[in-house]
């Protein structure tokens, strides 16, 4: 339990890499990773590997990657969170191997990896992130970006875990705590941090506290993707500390601000 808390807080995002092929080892794991990577919505996403000479891909935040892997998800509803929590997955698990990696959902040409990946009508490509190794320094747009979105930083449990009402902050107790802290130092689209829970009669209730501008018709809404990246830490957590759960969508009702809202429900089981 605590060594996943470290895991998770002392995963970074990557944007400046070694410039090293990846490994065959690494390499191989990780096609067999992507293959079947689930979430519990039980909506299918597509990871594909790409070779980035090969396809001509880049983005201008990012510096030494060969490598990258491109996610892509029919659209429907709750497509966004479902790509959020299998791609969150991905990224933990490349961490693991000690391959770096950052969600990438805006600064890239985008046309040009939906045509590397094939996109095909009915489906989107919401984000790819490259893969690799870490540069032993983070060059200095990346130190500049890291500084300007506060990526080091995230808002405080009690402004973002409430019991029975919004605004009312939850006190958890030890274990709980740490499974909240886990989902506090989720990542999320320019480290807004969209994810609220409410904890109200048992189910701890998602909801989405929304920023203007990331809603695109193309790419769904990446702060759905926050969304499903926060309850793949709260799951995670719970599994570390033996706790079965099952997600369900039951808006509970509460009342809530204007530009709030509901996503999921987890249950404990
Ligand atoms: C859905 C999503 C989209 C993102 N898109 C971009 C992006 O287009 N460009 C970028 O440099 N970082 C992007 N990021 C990375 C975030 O800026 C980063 O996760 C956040 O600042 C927290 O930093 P950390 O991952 O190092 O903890 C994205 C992250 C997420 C979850």
């Amino acid at each position: 339990m605590d060594k996943l808390l470290e895991f998770i807080k002392g995963r970074k995002s990557v944007r400046t890499f070694d410039n090293s092929a990846i490994s065959d080892e690494h390499y191989n794991d990780l096609a067999e990773y992507i293959k079947n990577v689930p979430n519990p919505f039980g909506i299918p996403v597509e990871f594909k590997l790409l070779d980035a000479d090969e396809h001509k891909l880049s983005s201008p935040v990012l510096a030494g990657e060969s490598l990258y892997v491109a996610g892509v998800v029919e659209k429907k509803p709750y497509a966004d969170v479902a790509f959020g929590y299998s791609f969150e997955r991905l990224i933990l698990h490349a961490w693991e191997l000690g391959v770096g990696t950052v969600m990438i959902g805006g600064t890239m040409k985008r046309e040009i990896f939906e045509n590397a990946v094939g996109l095909k009508a009915g489906y989107i490509m919401p984000c790819v992130s490259p893969l690799g190794y870490p540069a032993k320094k983070r060059s200095i747009k990346e130190m500049m970006m890291r500084k300007g979105i506060g990526a080091d930083s995230r808002i405080s449990q009690d402004k973002l875990f409430f019991e029975n009402e919004w605004g009312n902050a939850l006190t958890p107790n030890e274990s709980m705590s740490d499974i909240f802290e886990m989902v506090r130092w989720a990542p999320s689209a320019v480290n807004k941090q969209p994810w609220r829970i409410i904890l109200k009669d048992g189910l701890y209730h998602f909801y989405e506290k929304k920023d203007n501008g990331y809603v695109r018709d193309e790419t769904g809404d990446l702060q759905k993707i926050d969304i499903g990246i926060a309850l793949c830490h709260f799951i995670l957590g719970l599994e570390a500390n033996d706790k079965k759960s099952e997600v369900t969508i039951c808006d509970p009702g509460i009342s809530i601000p204007s530009g709030v809202e509901y996503v999921a429900s987890v249950r404990i089981v």
